[in-house]
């Protein structure tokens, strides 16, 4: 090991001894945070506008800076920006850089004032916000889609589940708006992190502030932050924003995963309800009759990948002291990850949507008369008979289809009914219709037609 200083290192200054190869490798982040060199140009240029506000830049030599740092941002941008030894970071790595295209002496001066602390979490922040905007629109995408979806096939019923049991008739479209109601929540919570992750830490120093007085405001405006960070500390060490983007990334992934649970189990020959496009489908290597359907399971499978993202993450800087740690470094390959996998999952969810077909012949098969049980209680309930006895009166009916063997309690006489319930008249033989059934449920949030079509028209509205 050499006893010169570190020469290849821009804080190599007060180092003799060359590190440990292995710890090189464990401590760069270049392999994977170069993705956000756009937002470390964009911090650099803003940064040095602030730096000749204080006339520590002239006006030549931040054209000189701009210049070089267009160079390297075409260079990233092609791939053809040539990594050196002693990159650790995207920081360094572009200001080394800089230094070789417009000499040492101007390049030198761009960090002035700043740290890497307060320069990644800015390029951080900026790189969140414009990935969650374009999160933001394909998810709106998305749900439109299933609106789309929903308003088309606004006649179609099916079996409404609970415990995985039939419960009520429901319209498929009323399942199809709860999915884009979860979704429109989530829409409407990204927004709300957008908001949060947009205040800007630059300014800050390496903790204690700028020596400067650096215009913080002026920086944060340049570079399109709604507000800056009153503390300087905090601002250099708060990775909440990263938290907060995982957390909705993980409940998210949930509902994405029920959601295509729910089609897996459609989609299965018991069900039949749905059918998957080719284009997301697999067959099997072995069993040339298998339709799979892998994109409904990785979408599901991929719940876990951005939860333990989120989990890992929180253990990594759980009591880690004040201020910038290098833990800290952790929050970018779950961070990353899980924006890529998210992003993915709108996108393969938005085309498994938007290309099944339905077999409505199945789903309307799959209704079944004890699914209007309720109805019959709620038909002597308008007769004026308390629901804690029309519900047992109901059940009494339900035991006497069975048995009798019927098919169903419409099987049942009149004759039959009256003997169960004296209050019974011949109009009950009506109760035993789905669409009535459905019909009836027209109270905000509900199952028929008009209820089912305001939902879609509020959740529309949302979006707008
Ligand atoms: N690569 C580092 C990170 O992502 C940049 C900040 C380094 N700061 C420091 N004081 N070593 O966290």
């Amino acid at each position: 090991m050499s006893e010169q200083p570190s020469e290849s290192k821009l804080w190599g200054g007060r180092f003799t001894g060359a590190t440990d190869p292995l710890m090189d490798l464990y401590n760069a982040s270049l392999p994977y945070d170069q993705i956000m060199y756009d937002a470390d140009l964009t911090g650099t240029k803003v940064y040095t506008e602030g730096l000749n506000k204080l006339e520590l830049i002239t006006d030549d030599e931040l054209s000189k800076i701009h210049e070089g740092l267009e160079v390297i941002r075409k260079e990233w941008a092609e791939g053809k920006f040539v990594e050196k030894p002693g990159d650790e970071d995207i920081h360094t790595a572009n200001e080394r850089r800089l230094g070789e295209i417009i000499g040492k002496h101007i390049a030198g001066k761009v960090h002035t004032g700043r740290s890497r602390n307060d320069q990644v979490a800015t390029d951080m922040r900026i790189y969140v916000r414009e990935s969650l905007k374009d999160l933001s629109l394909k998810l709106k995408t998305f749900i439109e889609t299933i609106l789309k979806r929903a308003e088309n096939e606004i006649s179609v019923l099916m079996p409404g589940y609970t415990h995985l049991q039939r419960a009520q008739p429901i319209r498929w479209s009323h399942w199809l708006s709860s999915y884009a109601t979860y979704f429109t929540e989530d829409y409407n919570r990204l927004q709300q992190i957008i908001a949060r992750v947009n205040k800007s830490p630059l300014g800050a120093g390496a903790l204690a502030g700028h020596p400067y007085g650096i215009d913080r405001e002026f920086l944060a405006k340049g570079l399109g932050f709604d507000d800056v960070i009153g503390n300087s500390l905090t601002a250099v060490s708060d990775r909440d924003f990263v938290v907060e983007t995982l957390f909705w990334g993980t409940l998210f992934m949930n509902h994405i995963s029920r959601f295509a649970e729910d089609l897996i189990i459609y989609s299965t020959a018991e069900f039949g309800f749905i059918k998957l496009a080719d284009a997301y489908s697999t067959g099997s290597s072995l069993m040339p009759q298998k339709k799979n359907p892998d994109s409904l399971e990785l979408l599901r499978g991929k719940s876990g990948r951005v939860f333990g993202g989120l989990s890992g993450f929180l253990m990594s800087i759980k009591s880690i002291p004040s201020t910038y740690n290098k833990d800290m470094q952790e929050d970018k390959e779950p961070l990353f990850d899980a924006l890529t996998t998210v992003e993915h999952s709108i996108l393969i969810a938005t085309g498994v949507i938007s290309t099944l077909t339905i077999n409505k012949e199945r789903m309307e098969g799959a209704l079944t008369m004890d699914m209007l049980a309720t109805d019959l209680a709620d038909y002597l309930v308008r007769k004026g008979v308390p629901f804690r006895e029309t519900h047992h009166i109901s059940g009494e009916c339900v035991r006497k289809a069975e048995d009798e063997n019927l098919s169903g309690i419409d099987q049942l006489t009149f004759e039959q009914f009256k003997e169960i319930d004296e209050r019974f008249e011949k109009d009950v033989l009506d109760s035993f219709d789905f669409e009535v059934s459905v019909e009836r449920r027209d109270a905000l949030g509900g199952t028929a037609k008009s209820a089912v079509l305001k939902q879609l028209k509020t959740l529309k509205s949302q979006l707008e």
